[in-house]
């Protein structure tokens, strides 16, 4: 089993984490989770281009293109003989002595990626899932895909302490996005989904969903609904990488529609798994 250490190629068991790695200390970092189908990463160029956007919006610059990284990433999924899985990527912003200003920027980023097998997640995508309603309490630049999950951690932990899936988080009466995924409800045929903003991450997911939407002349609306909203919808599903287009057929006591996956949330899995083909 290999991984990307620091720009090279070498067996898992070799890659050390320095205990100064700022990534480490102060989550000083951000990352990202990449699809593999087939041996292929799925819309690769979408989460380089975001993890690069991240980067910048916290004063790193990374040394890398999005070719650069591609191709390593490639050579990865080569040498582990990756089918179906997804990449884990990190930059951090480097080893130096703790002190909480950026060090030097000399001081060369760490750079961590590993690949892990990963199956379609057939049962959720066929049944739905469970979800409980939480209270946003991240910071207010959550579009960056910051390695600071805390607030995330601590919202998965509860919905999973409860027998549920996800949290859907919202500020106040705004219903916001998941704890590792975006949320979308549909209404009168209508879908509405948070939009891109600073208080959700902008997900690859939600995009290719919108675009296959609106290529299917299902409307689209990116404007923030409400917790009445969410609790009135006739359907609600969650997005992400690793969970495609799941479906929420229970939101903390309450049934959502008749329980079962809506109608239109079948119609855009449908859409969406044609985009992988
Ligand atoms: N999570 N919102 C949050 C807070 C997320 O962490 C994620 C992804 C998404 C969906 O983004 P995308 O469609 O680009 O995967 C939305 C990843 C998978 C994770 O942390 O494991």
């Amino acid at each position: 089993n290999y991984v990307i250490f620091n720009g090279n190629i070498i067996e898992r068991s070799e890659a050390n984490v320095d205990i100064e790695d700022r990534g480490y200390q102060f989550g000083d970092g951000v990352y990202e989770v990449i699809r593999v189908y087939n041996s292929k990463m799925f819309t690769a160029t979408e989460h380089l281009e975001r993890i690069i956007l991240s980067a910048k919006k916290i004063g790193m610059e990374l040394t890398y293109t999005v070719n650069e990284m591609k191709e390593l990433l490639t050579q990865l999924i080569t040498k582990n003989s990756l089918e179906h899985g997804t990449i884990y990527m990190q930059f951090s912003r480097g080893v130096a002595p703790r002190n909480h200003p950026y060090p030097p920027s000399d001081v060369a980023h760490s750079f961590v990626a590993y690949t892990k097998e990963v199956a379609r997640p057939l049962a959720n995508l066929e049944n739905g899932v469970k979800a409980i309603l939480k209270e946003d309490i991240r910071w207010l630049l959550c579009d960056i895909k910051s390695l600071n999950l805390l607030g995330n951690v601590m919202a998965k932990q509860e919905a999973v302490s409860q027998g549920c899936y996800e949290a859907i988080q919202h500020r106040g009466e705004v219903v916001t996005e998941g704890s590792s995924s975006n949320i979308s409800i549909i209404k009168d045929g209508t879908l509405y989904t948070h939009p891109a903003s600073n208080l959700i991450l902008n997900g690859i997911t939600r995009r290719k969903m919108i675009e296959v939407c609106e290529k299917d002349g299902i409307p689209v609306v990116e404007e923030p609904f409400s917790l009445n909203d969410l609790n009135t919808a006739d359907e609600v599903f969650l997005s992400s990488t690793t969970s495609e287009i799941t479906p929420i057929v229970q939101i903390n006591e309450k049934q959502v529609g008749e329980g079962v996956p809506g109608v239109l949330t079948k119609r855009i899995q449908g859409l969406f798994d044609a985009a992988i083909e």
